[in-house]
C-alpha cells in the first residue's frame, strides 16, 4: 500500500496476521511491485520463532520489544492485546486498518490520509467491544520508522515571556523524548518535532515534521530499537484512570499531521501549513484581510474605564487601525489580577452602561469591536466560585493551589459547559463583538487530563456554531496555547507576551514551524518593550511585526508625533502589504554573520523579504544573501522597498543598486546561488524588499514604505 504526499511516501505491506508492517517512510518511491519483508530478513539469534518487524501497531503482547501503540488494563491489570483480525480498506488517498483482538475484544481502527496533497492526517482510535470496562493508560497517535537518513531532532521550549526556543540534537542512542505535564501545550509551542539528515538546512535535504492536534500534555519520543531503527511515537499523555472506555464506548488519540520534504525546514514548513490551513473555518468560509487590530493590555492594563477606553480607541482609529480589542478588566470586581474570573458581565462601576454603547462607538469609528475574555478560569473572589466552588479542579482535602491568584474549572463538567456556553452566548449577544481573545493563564494542577481539553474544544466548538462570524483568538500567558487542537476553532495565537523585537524574531521562527503566519499575533509594542526593558525604533518593532498577523499594543497617544505618523504608515503599510504576507509560502533562512532572512508570498506573483540584522555586524561588507528557494525560476524584479532601522558605519551609502528608481533583475540561479547584494545593516535593521517574477517592474498596490527612523 503506497500512500505519496508532497515530496514523501509511506508504504506498508498487509500480513496474514496482526497490523501492517512498515515497508517505508521518506522520500518519494515508486508503486512497483516489492518482495515480501519476510524473505528480505533473515533470523536473528535470541528471537522469536515468529518474525516481529515494526509494525502500524506493535504490541508487547505480540513479542514487540519496543514501544507499544496500546497499553490497557481490565480490573486494575494489564490486558495485552494480541491482534487476531485485520481488515484493510485503501484507495490512493486513505488506507484505514481495523485491528481485533478477539479474545480481548478490543478493536483499533488506524487511519492514514493524504491531508492537503501535503501530508499525512494519521488517526487512531480505541474500541471497547467487550461487556466489561477497560482502562486506556496510553494510545498512541502515531508510531512510525524515521527516514533512514535521519540524524538530527529539531524541538522548541520555553517558559512565560521566552517562548519557542529551539533546541538542536543528534538522534540519540538510546531514547529522545519531549513530555509536558502543564495541561496545555505550553510555552514550547505546538506538539511537534522535525527530524532531518545530516546536512539538511531551510532549504535541502529530506526533513520529516510531525505536529499533534492537541492542546494538552502530549509525548513525543524517538527511541532507537536493537535493530537500528529509530522509532518515532506521539500522543496524548493519559493520567492513570482517567480514560476507563464502558462496553461500547470508544477514545481516539488525537490525529498527527506527518510530513516529509526533500527541500528541507521550508518545505516540511510548507507541508504543515497546508494541513493546518485545511483545518481552519474562517467566518464566511475564507480567510479575509487580516485586520489590524489594537490590543488595549499593554495601553493601559487594568487601569481603564469606558471614557478611558474610549479615547484609546479614538486614537487607534486616528492611525488606521480596523479592530480594537478590549483586554482583560472590563469585567465585575476585576480591579487588577485577585479578582473577577468567572464573572462575565460588565463591572457596574468602570462600565455602569454596560460594553453595548461603547461597541457601538467603536464600531461608529469604523473599526470591529474585540473582546478578552479567560472563561476556563475562576478567582476565589468571584460570585462564580461563591456559587459553584465545586467546579474548580481540585482533588478533595488537597489544597486548591492558585496561579495568579485563580484556579481553573473542570470543563469536564457539561454543567460548567453548559454555564460558560451561557455566559459567553449572552455576552456575543449583548453588544455587536465581533472578535474574542481567549486566554488560559496559568498551568493546570492537579491536571485536568483529556477530558479537560476535549471540554475546552466542545465548549469552542458551540461557542462557533451558535456565533460563526466572531474570531477568536487563543492565548495563555502569550503563546502557552499555540497548537494545530485549537486550529478548527480559532483563528490567531498571541504569540507571546515578550514584543520586544528582538526577542520576536527567534519566537516568530518557531512559531512559523507548524502554523502559518496569518495566525501569529505580531504587534508593535511600546519602547522599552514592557517585558524586556529594551529600546528599539518604531522601525524595526514594526518591520518584525509586518510577519505576522500586524498588530499594535500601545497608546498611540502616548507616542511622540514623529513615531506616531510612522506607526500609521507602517499600518497603511502592512494592510497593502498583508495579502503577500498571509496565505501564501514561506521561506525561511540564515545568511552571512548572524543575519536572518524571511520571505513570504509567491514567487510568481510577488512576495516580500525581510533581512533581519539583530546584533551588530562583525564583518566589513555584508555578504549577498542566498535565495535557495528561487532557483530555477526567473527572471524577478527586485526593488529594495526600504531599510527599517538604519544602516553600520557613519558613512556606509545605500548601494547604487538600491537607490535607483527601476527594479534591479536578476534570475532565480543567481539569486540562489550567487545572492542578492545587501546594504550594511547596524543593528536592529530590517531591509525589505520586494520581489516579483516576470518583468513585472512596479511594486502593485504597495502603500510607500515608511521613513525609517
Ligand atoms: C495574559 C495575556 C496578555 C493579557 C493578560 C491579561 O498574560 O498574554 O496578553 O491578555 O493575560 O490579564
Amino acid at each position: 500500500m503506497l500512500l505519496c504526499a508532497g515530496d514523501g511516501a509511506i508504504v506498508l505491506e498487509p500480513v496474514a496476521h496482526g497490523a501492517p508492517v512498515w515497508r517505508h517512510c521518506g522520500a518519494r518511491v515508486g508503486a512497483s511491485p516489492l518482495p515480501p519483508l519476510a524473505i528480505t530478513r533473515t533470523a536473528a539469534s535470541f528471537s522469536l520463532d515468529c518474525d516481529r518487524p515494526l509494525s502500524t501497531a506493535p504490541l508487547a503482547g505480540e513479542g514487540w520489544f519496543g514501544p507499544s501503540f496500546v497499553t490497557l488494563r481490565r480490573d486494575g491489570l494489564s490486558l495485552p492485546l494480541v491482534w487476531t483480525g485485520v481488515a484493510i480498506a485503501h484507495d490512493d488517498t486513505v488506507v484505514r486498518i481495523t485491528l481485533t483482538d478477539d479474545l480481548a475484544q478490543v478493536t483499533l481502527v488506524q487511519t492514514f490520509a493524504v491531508d492537503a496533497g501535503a501530508g499525512w492526517r494519521i488517526e487512531a482510535t480505541l474500541i471497547n467491544r467487550s461487556d466489561g470496562a477497560i482502562a486506556v493508560d496510553a494510545l498512541a497517535s502515531v508510531l512510525l520508522p524515521v527516514p533512514a537518513s535521519a540524524a538530527r531532532v529539531v524541538s522548541w521550549r520555553g517558559r512565560h515571556n521566552a517562548e519557542l526556543v529551539e533546541s538542536c540534537e543528534a538522534l540519540p542512542e538510546q531514547i529522545w523524548q519531549r513530555e509536558t505535564r502543564r495541561g496545555i501545550s505550553g510555552h514550547g509551542g505546538a506538539p511537534g518535532v522535525y527530524v532531518g539528515a545530516a546536512g539538511a538546512g531551510w532549504d535541502a535535504g529530506d526533513m520529516l515534521a510531525l505536529q499533534l492536534c492537541w492542546s494538552g500534555d502530549s509525548r513525543i519520543a524517538i527511541e532507537r530499537d536493537d535493530e537500528g531503527y529509530h522509532i518515532l511515537t506521539a500522543g496524548a499523555v493519559l493520567q492513570p484512570g482517567e480514560v476507563i472506555l464502558a462496553p461500547g464506548d470508544s477514545w481516539s488519540a488525537p490525529d498527527a499531521l506527518v510530513a516529509f520534504s526533500a527541500c528541507g525546514r521550508n518545505g516540511a514548513m510548507a507541508a504543515q501549513h497546508a494541513m493546518v490551513r485545511a483545518m481552519l473555518c474562517w467566518p464566511d468560509g475564507a480567510m479575509h484581510p487580516r485586520k489590524v487590530h489594537l490590543n488595549s493590555w499593554e495601553a493601559c492594563y487594568f487601569d481603564h474605564d469606558a471614557a478611558r477606553i474610549l479615547a484609546l480607541a479614538r486614537a487607534a482609529a486616528d492611525i488606521g487601525i480596523e479592530r480594537f480589542v478590549l483586554d482583560d478588566g472590563w469585567f465585575k470586581g476585576r480591579g487588577d489580577d485577585s479578582a473577577g474570573l468567572g464573572d462575565w458581565t460588565p463591572d457596574p462601576v468602570k462600565y455602569p452602561q454596560g460594553l453595548a454603547p461603547l461597541a457601538q462607538a467603536v464600531r461608529a469609528m469604523g473599526m470591529e469591536f474585540g473582546l478578552w475574555v479567560e472563561p476556563e478560569m475562576v478567582n476565589p473572589d468571584s460570585d462564580l466560585y461563591r456559587a459553584h466552588p465545586e467546579w474548580a479542579l481540585y482533588r478533595d482535602g488537597h489544597p486548591h493551589w492558585t496561579a495568579r491568584g485563580q484556579l481553573v474549572l473542570n470543563l469536564a463538567r457539561a454543567d460548567v459547559r453548559d454555564h460558560l456556553f451561557g455566559a459567553l452566548d449572552a455576552l456575543l449577544r449583548a453588544a455587536p463583538i465581533g472578535y474574542l481573545k481567549w486566554d488560559h493563564n496559568r498551568d493546570l494542577v492537579p491536571a485536568g487530563g483529556a477530558a479537560q481539553v476535549r471540554g475546552v474544544y466542545a465548549l469552542l466548538a458551540r461557542l462557533r456554531a451558535a456565533h460563526p462570524g466572531v474570531e477568536i483568538e487563543s492565548c495563555a500567558g502569550g503563546g502557552g496555547r499555540s497548537d494545530a487542537g485549537m486550529a478548527p476553532f480559532v483563528h490567531r495565537f498571541w504569540t507571546s507576551d515578550t514584543i520586544d523585537a528582538v526577542s520576536r524574531v527567534a519566537m516568530q521562527r518557531g512559531f512559523l514551524a507548524f502554523l502559518p503566519p496569518e495566525m501569529m499575533g505580531s504587534h508593535v509594542g511600546a519602547s522599552p518593550a514592557h517585558a524586556t526593558g529594551r529600546s528599539q525604533s518604531m522601525a524595526f518593532r514594526a518591520a518584525v511585526a509586518t510577519c505576522g498577523h500586524f498588530g499594535v499594543e500601545l497608546d498611540p497617544d502616548a507616542l511622540g508625533a514623529d513615531d506616531r505618523r510612522n506607526l500609521a504608515q507602517w499600518i497603511a503599510f502592512a494592510r497593502s502589504a498583508r495579502t503577500m504576507v498571509h496565505g501564501q509560502g514561506v521561506w525561511l533562512g540564515q545568511g552571512g554573520d548572524g543575519l536572518v532572512w524571511q520571505a513570504q508570498g509567491c514567487p510568481r506573483q510577488g512576495l516580500l523579504l525581510w533581512a533581519i540584522r539583530r546584533a551588530p555586524p562583525q564583518d566589513r561588507r555584508p555578504r549577498p544573501l542566498a535565495l535557495p528557494f528561487l532557483a530555477g525560476h526567473g527572471p524577478f524584479a527586485v526593488r529594495m522597498l526600504g531599510i527599517a532601522g538604519g544602516l553600520a558605519g557613519h558613512a556606509a551609502p545605500v548601494p547604487d543598486l538600491w537607490s535607483a528608481d527601476a527594479p534591479a533583475v536578476f534570475d532565480g540561479d543567481w539569486l540562489a546561488h550567487a545572492g542578492l547584494p545587501l546594504p550594511p545593516l547596524r543593528a536592529e535593521s530590517v531591509a525589505v524588499f520586494h520581489i516579483a517574477g516576470g518583468d513585472r517592474a512596479a511594486v502593485p498596490a504597495l502603500a510607500a514604505f515608511p521613513f525609517s527612523s
